[in-house]
């Protein structure tokens, strides 16, 4: 039974009525909130994206056809109301921006009917987001998905003004393109006028921004839909967003001012946060040894103390033969969770072997000065006294020590500093601590491999001091790369480009490509680069990463209007799906299904 709009306007959203319209006549359309029948007035509250607005059906104000009508409204219904503005009534509900108002209804049109929903559309729904995700588009009504996405619009029209008037263009690049190198795996399109070739989906517009700077165009920025094959975690979907952007004639210092002024700007525009220029800056060495993170979240304490030195000589074997294999033992003071039960520990322990630790050595110091200690066994108590004093320790605190290799030591205690600080309850949402992490290690050494990979990308630039060392310790070698980092979390990242032959060369050596192989993947990039190419650098942030810090969300799939699960696939569309054989065939491909494939279900 559903009416046309016919000779109806909407005047207002919801919330855009105000006690300014008192005594006006407004007409709002939207959605049945609830419906509360109190025998010959009925209370209706009306929900669009902006908000909620009281309307009151009153038998004798409206038809009695319209009162029928009225009485018939179910939760989802569309409709649209014809009334009054008036100062409520009854007691004015201060949770709603139009709770000292209610519209007295003259006319009521139902626009659509609904079903009832699989779920309550509300705030802070308790629903599994499994059946969320299958009806997004109702899960998509709550109001808190509804100020995510709204601000995420926001968001980018305040990323795209600014650079605008910053002298960057906006400018597309390709989606079907060739492998780009962000380290991830490509999501392959197969080509049906080249049988058996493929177009990867880009990681990134990386390549073809450079390219844009060869061509001239001098400041370039694009949301970017990137594309990347690779396990998700709730910060990662296999197809985000970046604001991506490319300068010429640049180095680290003015990529870095242009962010500043963005982030300040968006900050300010949308939470009224003033954020402190300049950011704070850090070294990758410093962040490891103070957070042991590249990526630390400085909202609070707890920094990890190097305790090689005191311990090299003590009799804890675990420590000793740490030291001698050339890795380090590091701790870190929990202050004041001295007394943490016993268990408590132990599921740390477990924790810090996810990130390779073999164990988790502790000295909790009671109120009373009693030390209780996985390890005093081994230790006198000359040498307990002075790691004590290493780590500041007091009555109250937990020690807590990992030895290892630097890379062990650094990711267990890094993620146990966050692990504790969340439980401690240390991490407010409300808080924004910015920071620059400069200085990377140009490369890093893949066991895996047996070869150095880019930390980067192949075209970073390495730090003009370092370059002495790139034959000798390759792994020495800083790089003119930046990461921004917020809360612990990383929000963008790039660097100043090669935009020399004879570096990129040497680079691509290291990197153990042969020049073959090197044209073979880049060629198109290397070509360019022989005809004028200015000096360059870059960035690109993570939108979906920034809009779920700036919301507060745990999951970046809070603030992705459609997103993928942990498999990456879609529980609205079902996709990826299987396609037909003559899809197949044009294509030239043939499919191994494998033996657990689900269309043999
Ligand atoms: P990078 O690979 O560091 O750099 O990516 C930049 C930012 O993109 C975000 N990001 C992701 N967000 C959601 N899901 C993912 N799977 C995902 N992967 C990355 C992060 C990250 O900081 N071309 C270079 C930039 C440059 O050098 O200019 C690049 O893509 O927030
Ligand atoms: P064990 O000698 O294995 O019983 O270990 C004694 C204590 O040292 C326990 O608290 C272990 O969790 C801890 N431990 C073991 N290996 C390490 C390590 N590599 N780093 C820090 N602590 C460790």
């Amino acid at each position: 039974m559903a009416e046309s709009m016919k000779g109806l306007k909407r005047s207002h959203r919801c919330t855009e009525v105000s006690l300014a319209n008192a005594g006006q006549e407004v007409t709002v359309m939207g959605w049945v909130q609830k419906s509360r029948n109190k025998g010959g007035i009925i209370f209706v509250d009306l929900r669009d994206r902006s908000g909620i607005l009281q309307v009151i059906f009153e038998d004798g104000e409206i038809s009695r056809e319209g009162f029928e009508k009225a009485e018939k409204l179910r939760s989802e219904f569309v409709i649209a109301v014809v009334g009054r503005v008036e100062a409520r009534q009854g007691a004015v509900n201060s949770n709603l921006k139009t709770g000292d108002i209610e519209i007295r209804a003259k006319e009521l049109r139902i626009l659509a009917e609904s079903e009832t929903p699989p779920f309550h559309i509300e705030e802070d729904s308790k629903t599994k987001e499994e059946l969320r995700l299958k009806y997004r588009y109702l899960d998509l009504r709550r109001p808190d998905l509804q100020r995510n996405i709204m601000m995420r619009s926001q968001v980018a029209a305040i990323a795209r003004s600014f650079l605008t008037e910053e002298g960057f263009l906006e400018i597309e690049t390709p989606m079907l393109t060739k492998s780009t190198p962000e380290g991830a795996r490509d999501y392959l399109v197969p080509s049906r006028v080249h049988p058996g070739t493929f177009y990867a989906l880009p990681q990134s517009p990386q390549l073809f921004k450079q390219l844009l700077m060869v061509s001239g165009y001098d400041r370039y920025f694009q949301l970017a839909k990137c594309f990347r094959d690779e396990d998700l975690r709730a910060d990662r979907q296999p197809e985000f967003t970046q604001i991506d952007m490319e300068l010429s004639f640049v180095d680290v210092d003015d990529v870095i001012d242009v962010n500043e002024r963005l982030l300040a700007k968006v900050f300010k525009e949308v939470l009224g946060v003033e954020v402190q220029l300049p950011i704070p800056r850090m070294t990758w060495q410093e962040a490891m040894d103070r957070f042991g993170s590249d990526k630390p979240d400085t909202r609070f304490g707890m920094e990890l103390k190097n305790v090689t030195d005191v311990v090299k000589d003590c009799g804890f074997g675990v420590f000793t033969s740490a030291i001698e294999k050339g890795g380090s033992v590091r701790g870190i003071n929990a202050k004041g969770q001295g007394a943490m039960p016993r268990k408590k520990i132990d599921a740390l322990t477990a924790f810090v072997k996810d990130y390779g630790a073999k164990g988790l050595a502790y000295i909790a110091i009671l109120e009373d000065g009693t030390v209780k200690s996985s390890f005093a066994k081994f230790m006198t108590e000359a040498q307990m006294s002075a790691l004590i004093a290493a780590m500041d320790g007091e009555n109250g605190d937990l020690l807590l020590f990992a030895a290892d290799v630097d890379k062990v030591v650094y990711d267990a205690l890094g993620a146990l500093r966050v692990e504790l600080a969340r439980q401690l309850g240390l991490l407010s949402k409300d808080q924004f601590n910015f920071l620059w992490v400069t200085e990377f290690p140009l490369l890093e050494w893949s066991e895996e491999q047996g070869r150095y990979t880019a930390m980067h990308h192949p075209f970073t630039m390495p730090m003009e001091e370092d370059l002495q060392y790139i034959d000798s310790e390759p792994g020495r070698v800083r790089a003119k790369a930046y990461d921004i980092v917020l809360n612990g979390t990383e929000l963008g990242g790039g660097s100043v480009r090669i935009h020399q032959n004879d570096i990129q060369e040497k680079m691509f050596e290291v990197l153990g490509f042969t020049k073959e192989d090197a044209y073979e993947r880049f060629g198109f990039l290397l070509n360019a680069f022989k005809y004028g190419v200015p000096p360059h650098a870059g960035l690109a942030y993570g939108l979906d990463r920034l809009i779920m810090l700036m919301t507060g969300e745990d999951s970046i799939r809070d603030v992705i209007a459609f997103p993928k699960v942990k498999d990456a696939s879609c529980l609205l569309t079902d996709a990826p799906n299987f396609v037909d054989d003559k899809q197949l065939e044009e294509l030239y491909i043939e499919v191994t299904k494998p033996e657990t494939s689900s269309e043999a279900e």
